[in-house]
């Protein structure tokens, strides 16, 4: 069975799917890896590199014509996905529910295909979680850049000169990136308060040193699949006015909710971003999505009152070494999943392939994503949940669909909105250059 690991076509993604270390499992489970040219260089990984793993590298046009299956982190153009071998099969990160003309292509070549975004949340599957292994290098990046754009100390410091309070930060949205958000604000030395809508996640905030604001029985939003559901307007507004307060007093917002198969809540409406005190900040991880306030713009900063607020755009892709060397990781064990013999699967014989097919051999596997004649998306419901802050990977199906302001594909994606790494529109102080802590967008130029 021939794989072939395309270079990721959207616009400053420096994330692979599959790095060298992973091919002598594909290959051990008799799987022929290639991959397109450059696809490692912006996760620091070597064509040459991938020769001495044992993989093939040669140009997408040469590659696709022959391939069993094709992967990458984000979904192709509908161009190129026409140009697949009759039959072959596509997995990424992708939300299908936005993608009806992908489906359309992928239906017209007869391809099957799998999204990791419906990859459901249990056990057996922790080891393909890649909506985990890239939410939580989403809330890891979301507390360094509060933390080197805040401009005081996140720890207490005793010093001869007097004693330093520690900062206060909120983390709304206490799922994976949350919560490493949190520990990670903890680290660095920061007083972290928790919130969310389900019960669950308190034991978890406060198992992490962090103090827990939940929410009244009635006022808990509990979806299926252990996510959240949607909330009516009247309930957000009672959430807003119980957190109101801890919001107000705190020196950093880091947010991270997201709900599956919609637009992100919008949580902090401006009214509660004008009470943050001057030189406070929100670091909104959700803006691939909408965000979570009513200024977020996706990837730019919005000043209000002293205050500012962050629009984080694929927060993911700000590490891309460990975010791919992750994400190869779950995509591998999946991938290694869907071969018997050398050959693909002939029938989808586990919850985990049945769960994440989206076409089969040229049919629609689930009706949910079927595109509509007006050509719109069919916001499929819950499953999956990736917009938030795994957004540039994937997308809650029917969400903002960030997934691909591409270049075509093979060509050199130019900047992004005009905005270089680590500089932002409106760049303040502390601002840094590549995509370290100071940056809004994990992408490069
Ligand atoms: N069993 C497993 O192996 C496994 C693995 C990973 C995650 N999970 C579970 O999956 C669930 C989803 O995790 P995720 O990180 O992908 O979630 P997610 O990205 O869908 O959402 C992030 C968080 O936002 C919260 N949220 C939604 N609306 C909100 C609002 N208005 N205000 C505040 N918070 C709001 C959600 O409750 C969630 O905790 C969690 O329960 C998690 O524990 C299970």
């Amino acid at each position: 069975m021939k794989l072939v690991v395309l270079r990721e076509a959207a616009r400053g993604e420096r994330r692979v799917a599959v790095i060298p270390p992973s091919v002598p499992s594909l290959t051990a489970a008799g799987v022929e890896v290639a991959v397109e040219t450059g696809a490692g260089r912006g996760a620091l990984w070597s064509d040459h590199a991938y020769l001495e793993a044992g993989a093939t590298v040669a140009p997408a046009g040469e590659l696709l014509r022959d391939a069993d299956v094709v992967t990458s982190i984000r979904l192709p153009s509908p161009a190129l996905l026409g140009e697949l071998r009759p039959g072959a099969t596509y997995v990424g990160l992708w939300s299908p529910g936005a993608e009806p003309e992908a489906i359309r292509a992928l239906l017209a070549v007869g391809a099957s295909s799998f999204s990791l975004e419906l990859l459901p949340r249990i056990t057996r599957a922790q080891s393909m979680d890649v909506l985990s292994s890239q939410a939580t290098v989403a809330g890891y990046h979301g507390a360094l850049l509060a933390a080197a754009r805040l401009g005081r100390f996140f720890p207490m410091l005793m010093t001869a000169a007097g004693t330093i309070p520690p900062a206060k930060v909120f983390v709304l949205g206490a799922g994976v990136a949350g919560l490493q958000a949190i520990a990670t604000a903890r680290r660095l030395g920061a007083v972290v308060t928790g919130h969310d809508v389900r019960a669950a996640a308190g034991g978890e905030v406060e198992s992490l040193g962090a103090r827990f604001v939940g929410l009244p029985a009635a006022d808990l939003a509990e979806g299926e699949g252990g996510y959240a559901a949607a909330q009516p307007e009247e309930q957000l507004r009672r959430q807003r006015e119980a957190i109101a307060d801890s919001v107000a007093g705190s020196d950093a917002v880091i947010t991270t909710a997201a709900i599956p198969g919609r637009r992100a809540p919008v949580v902090l409406t401006e009214g509660m971003l004008a009470r943050l005190a001057p030189g406070s900040l929100v670091v909104d991880l959700a803006a691939d999505s909408g965000g979570n306030t009513e200024l977020t713009k996706p990837g730019e900063e919005v000043h209000v009152g002293g205050a500012t607020v962050l629009g984080v755009t694929n927060p993911p892709g700000s590490m891309p070494v460990h975010a791919s060397q992750l994400y190869s990781r779950n995509v591998t064990t999946f991938l290694v999943s869907l071969v018997r013999g050398g050959a693909l699967v002939e029938e989808l014989e586990d919850e985990i392939l049945e769960s994440t097919c989206v076409t089969w051999k040229g049919q629609l596997r689930q009706q949910r994503f079927a595109p509509t004649a007006g050509g719109e998306g069919s916001r499929g419901g819950a499953g999956g949940s990736t917009q938030g802050p795994t957004a540039a990977g994937g997308a809650h199906a029917g969400a903002v669909s960030a997934t691909r302001p591409e270049a075509a594909h093979g060509t050199e994606p130019e900047a992004a909105h005009g905005t270089e790494p680590g500089a932002v529109r409106g760049t303040e102080p502390g601002a840094t250059g590549g995509t370290g802590p100071g940056a809004l967008d994990g992408s490069d130029r």
